[in-house]
Order: structure tokens, then sequence, then C-alpha cells
């Protein structure tokens, strides 16, 4: 990086990856954001300021004698009448600060990407304020607002929420919501005057929280129409809102929902709220591609292929015997799993869901001589081991709740509804902490683990720290990085896997330290194709646990043929959970191409880019990846009903090169074409077409007639030499 620029009188444009930020900071107060999106290319100086003034509003009747521009801290004190950036006081006072610019900075770095400090400070309310905006090379916009208490008297911190601008254009809103067994469901509304708020106060990510919050052109999709979206990378409670008002600002903003008197600064101390993730795309798979890629890129994104896991919760849950788990990993290798992951109730006095947390100690009762012979025949085998654990939790039935009663987090001097027969362990007493890391460690240490399943099942409810009650999810939130952070400092070969009751803890400031989140506890492959969809809004498919589970799901009563189950596995971090040794041989065997397959298109499926075509109907779901050089793609259709007609019509394949002639085929073992399937069409009779990317996306292909909760895949390859 190198400085570019410093100066309290600047006007600056920032582009990287095909998106401009133009932020303002001249006049003396803290930064506007003229504007963020498409780029703009190359502006003159005079042309900024040009811009920058064009964008200013005019005065109307009834409103301050001064323009109100909307800071990327909305300041009370200016006349923003919105939700202010900044709340909180020094025993009543300093409660609406003004700010004045005292620093800029500005740093870029050769291959794209810029990052710009500004600081800002009030005197009389004794406060200084950082923010910082980020600007990566792929083009996401990373924000953070850090405040200093300047005072000798305490500063109370309520809420410190960055905004970005979004233009009028913006007149519709997407938000995500969910609940155990189906995460990640859609919900939209027009940009309203007023505040859609979606708070989050589980004191983990939560099973319905919006992972971003998208404001869109009218009737936006996945591949048209300009969309702006924003994350909150935390995992405890969050606050991510779209605001408009009346003079028809608008913006995206979010913060940490901070609990009352959860932070108080005192004389010199600050508190950094979390990182905000903002991505602009036309289309949400644009959005979307822009943060894939900058995940990827990130120092941390897990590099190697994604092993193939077995995982044994749903083949054996409690019942754990060497016998069974051995013919289990048998069968496991024998189809070409890579990693082996022991699930839930291998620790003392864990028999059932009712106790045992806490008690991070082998079961001696079920296994009389440690996890070694199973560690052992499984890396015999050729696998890795993993481990599931869930740290931050404990039965009241266990040795260690018995022990400390005080780590237990209480809000008073009551214990909080209990949920799965679970409290919460307050990893803000120091002893709880160092008990936890040191069972980690010593686990981790004795049998070599590869990977850890963490999960965490239950929301934070009257979270407070003993003996007083005061609230602690803040603190606590920031204990859970410290561990897995001095964790995997110890262990550095060690993945993590985020879980909450499937994917409550599902958020970038989670995955900063581990390395995938599992997305549902729900296996059945028709809820998967939606949440996986929705949760790769986010987050690309390596990053997101899918796995096989049995014909008959456990979770909603469905059955579905193999096919279809694995088709949908294929493509997150692919996995089995279902018990194979109950398999037919024809199954196994089917189980391996599938198997297989992905380990040979892993490295496409986890590299490209994600496409998602609409389709009218809305049964059917079409979606894929392209690899990034677009010499090669997989598409999935996906039957998730009966369609209104029969046949379902063509299916347009989009993201490829436009000129480029490719060759489309049914890709085996996805190419059973189940259903009443009179006559095939004539291309799939004749096994394969070549076309142009452009004839791809605009025309398509015929789809085949499929039962409902079937699906179909297709392999697209270049034809070497043959550009249209
Ligand atoms: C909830 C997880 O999401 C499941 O996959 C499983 O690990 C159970 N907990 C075990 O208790």
């Amino acid at each position: 990086m190198k400085v570019e620029t410093a100066g309290r009188d600047a006007l600056l444009h920032l582009s990287a990856g095909g998106v401009s930020i133009v932020v303002d900071v001249r006049g003396g107060g803290l930064p506007r954001i003229v504007h963020w999106g498409a780029d703009l290319g190359a502006l003159t100086a005079g042309e900024l300021g040009e811009l920058a003034t064009a964008s200013l509003p005019p005065l109307v009747s009834s409103v301050p004698d001064g323009v109100v521009a909307l800071g990327l801290l909305p300041e009370h004190s200016r006349g923003w009448p919105g939700t202010p950036g900044l709340s909180g006081h020094r025993g009543g006072r300093a409660w609406s600060p003004l700010f004045t610019v005292t620093d800029v900075r500005l740093d870029s770095a050769e291959l794209g990407g810029h990052r710009l400090s500004v600081r800002g400070l009030d005197a009389a309310a004794a406060l200084g304020i950082t923010l910082e905006v980020e600007l990566t090379a792929e083009g996401v916009v990373r924000l953070r607002g850090t405040v200093r208490n300047d005072g000798d008297q305490p500063f109370v911190v309520d809420q410190l929420a960055l905004g970005l601008p979004v233009p009028s254009e913006a007149t519709e809103l997407l938000d995500l919501t969910g609940r155990h067994l189906r995460e990640r469901q859609p919900q939209r509304q027009h940009f309203h005057v007023g505040t859609r708020l979606r708070e989050g106060r589980r004191g983990r990510t939560g099973l319905d929280a919006s992972l971003v919050m998208v404001a869109g052109a009218a009737g936006f999709g996945f591949r048209a129409g300009e969309v702006w979206g924003m994350h909150v990378a935390w995992s405890g409670n969050h606050r991510l809102y779209a605001e408009r008002m009346p003079s028809d600002q608008r913006l995206l903003a979010g913060g940490e929902l901070l609990l009352p008197g959860e932070v108080i600064l005192g004389p010199g101390q600050t508190y950094a709220a979390p990182w905000l993730y903002a991505s602009y795309g036309v289309g949400l798979d644009e959005m979307s591609a822009r943060l894939h890629r900058m995940l990827r890129a990130r120092p941390n994104h897990p590099r190697t292929p994604r092993p193939v896991i077995l995982n044994t919760w749903e083949a054996v849950y409690f019942d754990h015997d060497l016998g069974k788990l051995t013919a289990l990993a048998d069968a496991a290798a024998e189809v070409g799993v890579e990693r082996f992951v022991l699930d839930d109730g291998w620790f003392r006095h864990r028999r059932d869901d009712t106790a045992g947390l806490g008690d991070w100690y082998v079961d001696e009762s079920v296994w009389p001589d440690g996890l070694h012979d199973l560690v052992g025949l499984v890396r015999a085998r050729g696998m890795q081991f993993g481990l599931w654990v869930e740290p931050e939790m404990v039965n009241p039935r266990s040795d260690l709740a018995r022990a400390h009663p005080e780590w237990i987090m209480a809000g008073g001097d009551r214990l909080p509804p209990p949920w799965r027969s679970q409290q919460v362990l307050d990893l803000t007493h120091p002893g709880a902490f160092d008990y936890l890391l040191g069972r980690l460690d010593a686990l981790v240490t004795e049998y070599a683990i590869d990977y850890l399943k963490w999960d965490h099942n239950r929301d934070l409810i009257d979270g407070g720290h003993q003996p007083g009650g005061e609230p602690v999810v803040h603190a606590h939130t920031l204990a859970v990085y410290r561990l897995i952070d001095e964790l995997r400092a110890r262990h550095p070969g060690l993945e993590i896997e985020s879980c909450s009751s499937g994917g409550g803890r599902v958020d970038l400031g989670i995955l900063e330290r581990t390395d995938r989140v599992w997305g549902s506890d729900c296996n059945d492959a028709l809820e998967r194709q939606s949440i996986n969809r929705w949760t790769q809004l986010l987050l690309p498919p390596e990053l997101l646990g899918s796995h096989v589970g049995p014909a008959h799901s456990h979770t909603t009563g469905r059955r579905h043929e193999l096919d279809f189950r694995a088709g949908t596995a294929l493509f997150g971090h692919f996995g089995l959970e279902l018990d194979l040794t109950g398999l037919s041989v024809a199954d196994r065997s089917r189980l391996a191409e599938w198997v297989a397959l992905h380990k040979r298109l892993r490295a496409l499926l986890h590299s490209g880019t994600v496409v998602r075509a609409e389709h009218p109907d809305p049964a059917l779901l079409i979606h894929g990846v392209v690899a990034l050089d677009r010499t090669e793609a997989v598409f999935a259709l996906v039957a998730m009903g009966t369609g209104v007609t029969a046949p379902p019509g063509r299916i347009r394949l989009p993201g490829l090169d436009p000129v480029r002639r490719y060759r489309v085929r049914p890709l085996p073992p996805g190419d059973v074409q189940r259903g009443i399937n009179h006559e095939p069409a004539p291309w799939l009779r004749d096994g394969e077409v070549t076309l142009t990317g452009a004839a791809l996306a605009t025309v398509g292909v015929q789809a085949p007639d499929l039962y409902p909760e079937n699906l179909f895949l297709l392999h697209v390859a270049e034809r070497p030499g043959e550009a249209g």
C-alpha cells in the first residue's frame, strides 16, 4: 500500500473491481458518500467536484436552513432526522456529538483496492471517532467505526452504526429470515419511507438472521437490476436496516446491537463496531460474485480441496458403538469419504441431549480405551478425523455445572429458561475460558484432530455475568472469537466448522476464524435447494456444508431419490450423513459415483462463479457454476414441484462467454430423466448440442420433463478452437 492522499479537504474517487465510491470529506464534517455503485470511469478533479455539487438536494419548505447531507455516520446534530449513527451519553450529556475531521488518510494498493481512514473529534463532547472505509480489489466495500472517550467520565455507547447511501432507483428491499430447519428464506417489500429494521437479539447470529439486506431496482433478480447489499460481520446481537427519509435520502446501515450498559467506555477507552461488508452488482449474482471473490482472496480462505465428509449424526445419533462405527468407517472409505466426523455423544454423561455438555472428556463407559481405536482405524482407511463439540454450552446435569454454577450466564438471581436442556457458559469468566481452552487443546493434541464441528444450540437469553447480572453478550462474543483464535494458533492445521442448530451462526465474523458453516439441520434436499441458494448470496459454495441425508428425511417426513439428494449436496462442501451400512449394494455404488463426480468437479465448483438463472415457472430452479476462465460449467435443473406446463419449456444457461462455442451434455450420474418421459427432447436423444454462450444465455435448451423433486445435471465445455 502506498499513501496517496492525506488532507482534510479531500474529494476522493476510489474505484476497484467494477465499483466506484466517491467520498466527499470537504467542509470539515465527517465523510459523505456521493456515490456507491457502478464504476464511473476516469474523472478529473473538476468533474468530481461537479458530480458532488450535482448530487446535493435543494432546500424545500420546513427543513433546516442548510443542506443536510447524509454522512457515513449519520449525525442528529447536523439535522439528520433518521437513526443517528452514534448514540450514547456521558451521564445524560454528550448525547448528540458533532464531529469535525482532524485527519484523512488514503492508502491504495498496487493491485487495486483502497483503504481510507478518517478521524474526527468533538472536543465539547470529548469524543473521538475513526471511520474506516475499504474498497477491496474485488469491489466490495468494508466499513468500520471506532469511538473513543476523551472525557474523564465514563461514556455509555448505545449504538454505533455506519451507513451507505443507495439511490432513488433502489425501490425494493430484500432480506432473509428463517427458523430451525428452514434458514435463509427471502422476503421482499417496497422501500417505503421509514426504517426497515432487522434486529438480532439472540446472542448468536440467528437462524432468522438476514445475512444480507439488499436494496434494488424494481423487479431486480439474480441476473438483472442494480442491487446494493450489506452484511454485518458479527456473531452476537446486531442490527441491519434500510432507511428512507421524506427527502428521499436512502441508506443501508448496520452495526452491533448493544444491550443496556453493555459498553461503557472509561477515559481513553475505545469501542470498535463490527465490520460491515457492502456489495453492489447488476443482479444478485454479480453482487454475490464480488463477495465470493473477496472471500476467496483472504489469506485464511481454505485452499486445499474440500474433503468429502462422513458425519455420524444422522447415521447413529447418540448410539455410539465401536463395532457400528467401524462398519460405518469401512463403508465411508469404500465410497470415497476423506474425513470422518464423530458427532455428538462421545463425552461423559452424554447419552442423550439432556446431560453432559461441559464435560469434555471421552466417556469411559462408552469408550473404555478412549477414541484411539476409532481414530486409528479412521486414519488407517486414509481419512481425516473430526470431532463434534459445543464449547459455549453447559447442561445443568453435568460435572462442570455442579462444580462451577457461577460460570453460567444469568441476568439476575435466576437461570434463563432452559433450551434443549442447556444453559450458556459465560466465557468472560477467566476460569471458564481457560477450562475450555485447556480441554479443547488437550483433545486436539491427544487425537491429532483435523476438524472440529463447533456447535451452539441455543439463543442467549438473559445473557448476564454472574453475580451481578450485567449484560455480557458483547464481551462473550469477543471471548468466543479469542478462544477459537487461540486454539487455532496452537493448532495451525486445525479446521473448524461453525454450526449452530444448523445455520444459526453464519456470518463473516465467525468465518474469519472458521472454515465452513453447517447450512442447516435439514438434510431434506428440497429444502436444501432453497436454503443453499440463499446462503450463497453471501458465501461461496466451498464454505457451505451440504450433506446427502437418508432417503427418509427425519425433519420433514419426505422421501427422495438418492440422485436428488446427492445432486443437491454436490454444489456445496460435500458430505454424507446417513447410515451407509444399511444401503443396498446398488445404492452404495451409486453414491460412490456421486462422490467421484464431486471430487472430479470440486476444483471448478469451489472456484467458479455461481449463477442462478431465473425461470418463469417457480417450480423450476436453475443454478450452476461457471469456471473463472469460462471454459467449463455445470448446471442443475431442479424440479421443485410440478410445473404449470409439460414440458417445462427452454432453460437459459447464463454466465458463459457469448462468443465461444460450448458442448452441452447431460452429466452422469445426474443424467436420469426421471419423469413420465414419453419422448426425451430431440437434443437429449442426440446426447449433446453445441451452441455459443450467447445462444445458451438467450435461447437456451429445452428442459427434460422431470418428476417433481428431481434434478438433472448438465455439463458445459468449450469446444477448443471453435469460437463463434
Ligand atoms: C445440532 C447440529 O446442527 C446437528 O448437526 C448435530 O450436530 C446436533 N446438534 C448434535 O446434537
